[in-house]
Order: structure tokens, then C-alpha cells, then sequence
């Protein structure tokens, strides 16, 4: 059904310790998740300057750093921060639940 969302385990909760970005898959996505203050945070593995691994880059507070070009976006809500990306990358709900990071997903 268009807009449903479906809940994906995706890692054990203590794989993305403080303040680092780490790397999952699921339904053929690639998806960085992020954990800052404790809280978790989820976006696409794609800067939307030019397809750079954004995952791999550095986190600066809820700022994540495309190594490519320096680009950086909020993993909040995936708005720029920095150029030379103009456009927000795509966030994703994710929770903790049972010891299991669960990420949204659209059907
Ligand atoms: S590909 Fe990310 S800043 Fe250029």
C-alpha cells in the first residue's frame, strides 16, 4: 500500500556506539545510522551532492561530514549545513526496541 511503512531490524542497539556513524542494508538501501546524546538518528548513505558515502564521514555533533567534498548535513532532519550539497538528504524514523535498531521504511 502506497505510504506504508515498514519497521526493519537492522543492527543490535550497542553496534552504534556514541557518537559514531555506522553503515546498515535494508530493502536495498544503504543507511547510515548515528547516535548523538544517545539518541539515534538515520540517513540515507548518499550525499546529495555527488553519491558520496556519507556514512563513512565524520560526525561533528548532529553534523555529518560527506568525506567526499566537505558537504555536511543536520542527521536530524538531513537539511544542508554546508555546501557544496543544496539539496537535504533523506532521513529515516529509527528506534530502539528489544535490543534492536529498527528503521522505517517505505513499503
Ligand atoms: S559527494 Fe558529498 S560533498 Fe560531494
Amino acid at each position: 500500500m502506497p505510504g506504508t511503512k515498514q519497521s526493519i531490524a537492522v543492527a543490535a542497539a550497542g553496534e552504534v556506539l556514541e557518537g559514531e556513524a555506522r553503515i546498515f542494508e535494508a530493502k536495498g538501501l544503504r543507511i547510515a545510522i548515528c547516535r548523538v546524546q544517545g539518541k539515534l538518528y538515520a540517513v540515507e548513505d548518499l550525499c546529495t551532492h555527488d553519491d558520496g558515502p556519507l556514512g563513512a564521514g565524520s560526525l561533528d555533533g548532529h553534523a555529518i561530514e560527506c568525506p567526499r567534498h566537505g558537504a555536511r548535513f543536520d542527521v536530524r532532519d538531513g537539511r544542508v549545513l554546508r555546501m557544496p550539497a543544496a539539496f537535504p538528504v533523506r532521513v529515516f524514523s529509527v528506534s530502539e526496541k528489544d535490543g534492536q535498531i529498527h528503521v522505517e521504511i517505505d513499503e
